[in-house]
């Protein structure tokens, strides 16, 4: 299914309200959430692990989708599918065994996904697609909410070219908004990450606002 998708990132939502802003997006009609999994080490920011994954689990009612920015990815591999993971998607930068990786993520019950930082060329997945579900391409360098924008619109249009017409979403993920939503879509993307845009000046009716936010993307 290729109709737009939009996943809010938690990564910017209030850390003591989770159960409460996942129940927001929801209600507004987010299609997935999006979960950031860092580990201080492929990338330079900590979040959550698997018993705080499961405990998202308890509210999301659509899709959970976990994007993991650690490495090694395969010794975790099922806590988060015990976590109640959807997708799971590792990054191609993790490790020698990417390949590995996906076919031991789908043999966990999830789907797979295989996630692109933004100086890795499309080319890198050529040889991954009859393994993947999902390839998210990065348009920042992930670690951080909030970041500015780097357009690899030529990268996910290359990406849509070598995908043709396998199942596959791409989904890209770091500085989405209402001004750079519309050029991504174009050049391909089906599922759209957007934490900072999504969760911003939510304090008061939370609900509404992520809803305004969510439709002006
Ligand atoms: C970045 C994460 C993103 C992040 C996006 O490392 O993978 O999912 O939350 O945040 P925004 O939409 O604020 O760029
Ligand atoms: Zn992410």
């Amino acid at each position: 299914d290729r109709s737009l998708k939009i996943a809010p990132s938690i990564l910017s939502a209030d850390f003591a309200d989770f159960g409460r802003e996942i129940r927001a997006i929801e209600a507004e009609g987010a299609d997935w959430v999006h979960v950031d999994v860092m580990d201080g080490h492929f990338v330079p920011n900590l979040t959550f692990g698997p018993p705080a994954v499961k405990a998202f689990r308890k509210h999301v009612t659509t899709v959970m989708d976990v994007h993991l920015m650690i490495a090694p990815v395969d010794p975790y591999i099922d806590a988060y599918a015990e976590a109640g993971a959807d997708i799971l998607t590792a990054h191609v930068e993790a490790g020698p065994h990417i390949h590995r990786t996906l076919q031991a993520i789908r043999a966990a019950g999830m789907k797979a996904g295989v996630a692109l930082n933004p100086g890795t060329p499309a080319e890198a997945v050529a040889h991954l697609l009859d393994l993947a579900d999902l390839v998210c391409v990065m348009t920042v360098n992930p670690g951080f909410g909030g970041q500015k924008f780097i357009d690899l619109t030529g990268k996910i249009r290359r990406l849509r070219e070598m995908i043709g017409d396998r199942p596959i979403h791409i989904q890209v993920d770091g500085g989405v908004d209402p001004v750079t939503a519309p050029l991504v879509v174009e050049a391909g993307a089906d599922v759209l990450v957007a934490g900072s845009a999504v969760f911003r000046g939510g304090s008061v009716e939370k609900s509404t606002v992520y809803g305004a936010n969510m439709r002006a993307i």
